[in-house]
């Protein structure tokens, strides 16, 4: 695996080597971020990741500082995977300067859910993957996979690319989950045994608001506060748990939304704030 740090060093590393499959990640890889390099692999003819973790999708008062960075550990298994080029600028190397010209993505879909908890979360977000994407494909077209836990983001990036009509295909890589079903995260690492044990509760709150919300003449935000009452009563402190169109992410109209429904929940559990998704 070739390892560069430098724009320059990345382009010259893909020069000649056709059409390049890549996985952006914040580092701390684990089983769901090697799907992903694996799904990258099947997908085109040189795999990219990047590791980078990116200031400005940070609030200051979240975890940019403490962030898990394993640069070893994720430069082996990035290796054994068979990734082809590990591109991790530094900062300075990004964001030479200040960062002033940002994506912004549309407000309806990005100022709701994760949006409305973490203000300008997807700014942050578009604008360092447009920025990778600059980097990495330069124009030329490629195909770039994200994972379907980060549900919200991977849908701001397909309206990002749609409508900047950048030439990159844009994958979605199923969730990896722990035997329990706890989906694979980062930041797992915050959570404690006790914490862990219980982690798998979020996924199951969501199984069953799903289920409910199924049901004939289901009354979707009873269920919903239902469904938050129940984790707060458990030492959970919920952002939202929600059923929502898959498609953009608005309340359904009915329960026979012809592009399905998704329930999305995020919630704290000791110092961890854990996200998830079960589309039906
Ligand atoms: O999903 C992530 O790890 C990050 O949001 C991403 C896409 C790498 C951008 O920093």
């Amino acid at each position: 695996m070739h390892i560069v740090h430098r724009i320059s060093d990345l382009r010259a590393a893909l020069a000649g080597r056709g059409r390049p499959a890549f996985v952006p990640t914040m580092g701390n890889l684990h089983a769901g971020h090697l799907s992903l390099v694996q799904q990258a692999r099947a997908a085109g003819d040189v795999t990219v990741a990047s590791i980078f973790v990116n200031r400005l999708q940070f609030l200051p008062h979240e975890d940019f500082d403490s962030y898990p960075r394993t640069w070893e550990a994720d430069c082996a298994q990035l290796e054994a995977a068979g990734c082809d080029v590990l591109f991790a600028p530094r900062e300075s190397e990004l964001y030479p300067q200040a960062q002033t010209f940002k994506v912004q993505p549309d407000p309806r879909l990005a100022d709701i859910l994760e949006g409305q908890f973490r203000p300008g979360f997807f700014t942050g977000v578009s604008t360092v993957v447009m920025k990778l994407f600059a980097c990495v494909f330069a124009g030329s077209p490629g195909v770039a996979v994200f994972g379907r836990k980060d549900y919200q983001q991977l849908l701001v990036i397909r309206h990002m690319v749609q409508q900047f009509a950048l030439p990159i295909d844009i994958l979605a890589g199923e969730t990896c989950r722990a035997e329990d079903g706890l989906a694979l995260s980062s930041r797992n690492a915050y959570l404690g045994p006790a914490e862990r044990a219980e982690a798998v509760q979020l996924v199951r709150a969501l199984r069953a608001l799903a289920d409910a919300a199924l049901q004939p003449h289901a009354d979707l935000a009873a269920l919903e506060e239902g469904a938050m009452r129940s984790l707060r009563a458990r030492g959970w402190q919920p952002d939202y748990l929600t059923v929502r169109r898959r498609g953009d992410l608005l309340p359904p109209e009915g329960r026979a939304e012809p592009g399905g429904l998704v329930a999305l929940g995020a919630a704290r559990l000791g110092g961890a704030r854990l996200i998830d998704n079960l589309e039906f």
